[in-house]
Formats: C-alpha cells, structure tokens, sequence
C-alpha cells in the first residue's frame, strides 16, 4: 500500500498544479503544531520566491481547490503562508481497512528480496556471558527480524570468539589441574574419550581463575599461550579438548541466547575459516595489497579524504599468527563464497568502530567483497550503571548475564505484587513468577532499544520495570487490555472477525487511527535505518493514543452496537499492530499482567 503520508502528498500536488503552480510544493510533511492541524504544507513559501507572489496568495490558491476533496476536512491558511490540515474521517477510516485486508498491514514487499548477514552476539566461548553482550544480542536480533519481516533472505550469525587465547588458557588450567589427562600425552595414538573431563559450572570457573593467574604469573601466561599455539597448529590432544570445550560451552551459550529469546541460524566462529587463512594471504600478496611492515603483514587502508588516522590492517603478526581481523576477513571471503549476500550488517561495541573502517576499507580493497555488497556496521553505546560508567556488580566486579536478567526478574516479580496489592486482587504465585519473566525481558529489551543504538544508556531497573511511562511493561500492560476488552466483547456473543473500522467519531479515536494509519513508513524506516528505536516510538505514541482514547470511550458499555464493532475493529487493529512490533523487537506479551 502506499504510505498515507504519500497520498496525503498527491492530493495537495494536485491542488498545486491545478492553481498553477509547480506541483511539487505541494509536498505534505506531519504537523509541527499538533494542537492546530494534523498535518501541514508550506510549499507556498518555497514557491513565493519562484513565483514573486505572497505566500498566503499561494496558499488560498491551492487551498481553493482543494473544496471538494476526499481526503482534507479543512485546509486552513495560516501566515505567513501555511496550510494546515485536516484529514476526513472517512479518508482515515477507508485507509485502515485497506491496512486490515492487506499483508503485513499494507508494508510492501522489496522489489527483490535480498540476502542479508546479520553478524551479531560475537560470544566467546569459554568465558561467561557479561552485560557487554546483552547489547548487540538484542539490537543484532531485532535487526534481524525486521530484515526478516520486510521480506529479505535473512542468515543470523553469532560469530563465536571460539580461537583465541582464553582456550589456551583454558588448557593450560587443567593440565595444571589434571596432568594425568590423556589429552596430554603426547604419545597417545587412541580414541580420546566421549566425555569432556570437566561440567559447565567447573568452565566457568576455570577460565576467570587462568585468566588471573596469566596476570600475574609470565610463565603461566607463555604457557598458555604455547597451548594456544599447539591447538591452533592442530596438536590432537589439544585439539580434542578444544572440542570438549566447544561443546559444553556452546550448550551453555545457546540456554542464554535462548531465555533471551535470541536465536542464531548460524553458530559459526573464528576457527571455521582458519583453513581459510593461507589461501587469503596468498590472494592479498599476489595482489599486491599485502606488505611486510616489521616483519608483520599489513594492507594499507587509509583514505585521501580521511580527517582522523587510520591505521593499516594487519593481516599477519611478525611471528605470522593470523588475528582478530585475519578471522575477520577470511569470514567475509567464506560468506561471499558460500551466500553471495547482498548485505552484512554488525552489530557490536562502538568501540570497535575503527576496526570495522578497517575491516571494510580492506575487503572492498582488496575485493574480497563485491562492489554491491554493502558492509554496515553498528557500533553500540555502553549500558551504564546509575554512576554514569559501564554496568556492574554491587561488588564492583563484572556482572554476569545470567544475573542481570535474574535481578531484573525479581523486580518485576515484586512489581507484579505491588500492583495486585493496590488494585485488590489476588494473584497465583507460579503464573505471576511466569509472567514476571515474560515482561522482565520486555523491559530490558524496550530499555535498550528505546534508545538509538549508539547511545550510551543508563540501566535503571525501576525506570525500566515500571508500568508507566516509556517503558516495555507500559506496551505490555496495554496490549494485555485491549486482549482482555477483546475477550469480553466476545464473551459478550461479539465476533472479533467481522466488525470494521469505521469512521472516527472524537478526537482521540481519530488521532489513534492516523498513529496507527503510519506503520508502513516506519517500518520501512527502521528497516533502511536498521534502527529498532524507531519501532519504539512508534507503539509508545499508539499505546498513548489507545490509552487516552480508552479513558475517554466507553467502549463496551456502548448501546450502539454498530459503534462498538466499530470501536472493536480499531481495538483489534490496535492490538494486532502492537503484537507485530513487539516480536520485531524481540519480545511477547503474556496473557495476563
Ligand atoms: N567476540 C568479539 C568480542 O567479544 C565480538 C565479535 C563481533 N563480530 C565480529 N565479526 N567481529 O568482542
């Protein structure tokens, strides 16, 4: 369907066309002044220059033909020149039952569905999941389900931190631990056993233990780096605990990603283009793109018109042990090969913004990706605790995943109580404890994605858990009513499938139906933008709308009953909308709150 805001635009071209005026001023924008008009055009004062007239002239002309339209109810002319508009009622309603009939609620599908990489998660294996992945977990997934919805070919990818050198630690750790291990006998030609020798809660602890003990012990450090080595050359034994790490770790991985509700298509890491590697260099050298500089390899990447350093990538360290970026290039070569994507956007820390100029700078270069190929990256903002500074514990350490998301749990679960207790009713322990996961991650989801992706934000976990305001508990509490208005008016004997839109008949009615009336354009904002941010003022703005329009229609006492299936249809739609943007965003409602 076309956008409202188009059609809205055609009208008042027409209008200035047929005044005789350049049609394009007749462009239409939302309204600056709410309280005045709903929306505006101020295409008489562009045109006053080209057409050495007064803009108010301008404006009464193009307004005069506008008397008989279908889509303005008034077009009032407001010095020096504006036209401020009005929508019929009948435009409006017409408009939303054209969304109701149609796909995905009038968003048109893309000329040609694209194959999109969204790289997103960027775990390391091994070492616990802290607050610094929550981010680009839930922005990378609603990224991903926006891409998805519009109607691209969409592959999520976690790209796992699954090479470096927290496994050699790792390794070094228990054969310090456990030197009779048969992974390290080096003359061992056998089977290794099916059963890694350590559960996920001795992981996850062996890692912060060698990674304290490298800090401050050198020849535990070159050790562990030695092992790293040794795995990374395919040592059998080293490579086989490797795998026993891979897998007790990645199981635990894919739990969290899971209470996140994010899931990946594609559990890839940096050791699955390791074989890649040779080949590449080979490529970058007889290119000419790769030199020696110190011993290291590098290619240059810096740009004529660049205002800051950017440094060369290097490809190779002096010892010739690939890195970070290596996995990273070679990653890009193996989606090339394998997908032909006509996108890869990642999402990460900000911090790492330098890196991905380099990163994408090398492979446009050097041609490891196609010139259609477009590279994007989005760099985060830190979730900062109240002190203004990156999240942590009440200790002051780094705070683990698993108890951010229980903290905010038992908040809501507290919440949840309080509420029932003020409004008097009785409330079962198990489901509310249920419910209280269902909304808790809704609040650190909307949190987080209510704010633009590279923003820094505060956690606020009572700002975030309340049932006011800005917040995912807000957007859940109204989708949670207008389903429990909906189960009435059909308990009431109502169809909830006939009834439709009709035209509205006060003022708050009207202005939820030109709320809702925007869904194409925004989703096809937070699509080009791939900013889910753009979704959440989007349903803030119509949980606002629906609410004020509740308070002041009392829908289902109402006598006429043509009205209320009216006034239902617009509930459904409502709340229809709300549901497909909150799953674009990565999260649920629960039935009850
Ligand atoms: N594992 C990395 C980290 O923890 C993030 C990976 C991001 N993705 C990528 N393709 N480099 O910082």
């Amino acid at each position: 369907m076309q956008k409202i805001i188009d059609l809205i635009s055609e009208e008042m071209k027409k209008a200035f066309a047929a005044a005789g005026y350049d049609g394009e001023l007749g462009k239409v924008t939302l309204s600056n002044r709410p309280d005045l008009c709903e929306y505006q055009c101020n295409g008489a004062m562009a045109g006053a220059k080209q057409y050495h007239k007064a803009p108010l002239v301008i404006a009464k002309e193009a307004a005069a033909q506008l008397a008989e339209s279908e889509v303005f109810a008034e077009v009032s002319v407001a010095p020096p020149g504006f036209l401020n508009l009005k929508l019929k009622a009948s435009f409006v309603s017409d408009y939303l039952r054209q969304m109701r009939n149609a796909p995905k609620f009038g968003l048109e599908a893309p000329a040609r569905a694209e194959t999109i990489i969204v790289d997103y998660g960027g775990a390391n294996v091994a070492k616990p999941l802290h607050v610094g992945h929550l981010r680009p977990a839930i922005i990378g997934e609603s990224v991903k389900r926006i891409c998805r919805y519009v109607g691209h070919d969409v592959i999520g990818d976690i790209h796992m931190g699954d090479w470096g050198l927290q496994m050699g630690l790792v390794i070094t750790e228990l054969r310090k631990r456990q030197p009779d291990l048969v992974y390290f006998d080096e003359n061992y030609t056998g089977e290794y056993p099916a059963e890694a020798p350590f559960t996920i809660a001795e992981l996850e602890e062996i890692y912060p233990a060698a990674s304290a003990r490298s800090k401050e012990d050198a020849a535990y450090k070159a050790e562990a780096m030695e092992a790293t080595h040794r795995l990374q050359n395919g040592e059998r034994g080293h490579r086989a605990l490797w795998r026993h790490i891979m897998r007790v770790s990645v199981e635990d991985l894919k739990k969290n990603y899971d209470s996140l509700d994010v899931h990946f298509d594609l559990w890839k890491g940096e050791s699955d283009v390791q074989d890649l590697i040779p080949g590449m260099v080979d490529l970058l050298k007889k290119g000419g793109y790769a030199y020696e500089s110190d011993g290291a390899l590098v290619v240059d990447v810096k740009e004529e018109t660049d205002t800051k350093e950017v440094p060369p990538c290097m490809i190779l360290k002096s010892d010739g042990a690939s890195l970070y970026n290596t996995t990273d290039l070679a990653t890009i070569m193996d989606r090339m090969e394998k997908y032909h994507p006509d996108k890869m956007i990642y999402v990460t820390d900000k911090r790492q913004d330098l890196y991905f100029e380099q990163i994408f700078r090398c492979a446009r270069k050097t041609g490891l990706v196609d010139e259609k190929t477009q590279l994007v990256h989005i760099g985060n903002g830190t979730m900062n605790g109240r002190d203004g500074k990156p999240f942590k514990t009440r200790e002051g350490g780094v705070m683990r995943l698993e108890h951010l998301i229980r903290e905010i749990d038992e908040e809501m679960l507290r919440k949840i109580q309080e509420n029932a207790a003020t409004k008097g009713y009785e409330i079962d322990m198990a489901e509310a404890a249920e419910t209280a996961g269902i909304v808790g991650l809704a609040a650190v989801k909307y949190g987080d994605l209510s704010n633009q992706a590279a923003k820094d934000y505060i956690f606020d976990i009572d700002r975030f858990t309340s049932f006011e305001g800005d917040t995912g508990p807000y957007i859940l509490y109204t989708i949670v009513r207008i389903k429990s208005i909906l189960h009435k008016y059909a308990g009431q004997g109502g169809s909830l499938t006939d009834p439709l839109v009709r035209d509205a008949v006060n003022d708050s009615e009207k202005s939820l139906m030109l709320e809702l009336a925007k869904y194409n354009a925004v989703i096809e904002t937070a699509y080009e933008e791939a900013a889910p941010h753009r979704i959440c003022a989007f349903i803030y703005d119509i949980a606002n709308a629906f609410n004020h329009f509740y308070h002041e229609t009392k829908v289902l006492a109402e006598t006429d009953e043509e009205k209320k299936a009216g006034w239902i249809a617009l509930l459904k739609l409502t709340g229809d909308i709300l549901e497909t943007c909150i799953e674009l965003l990565g999260f649920a409602a629960p039935e009850k709150m």
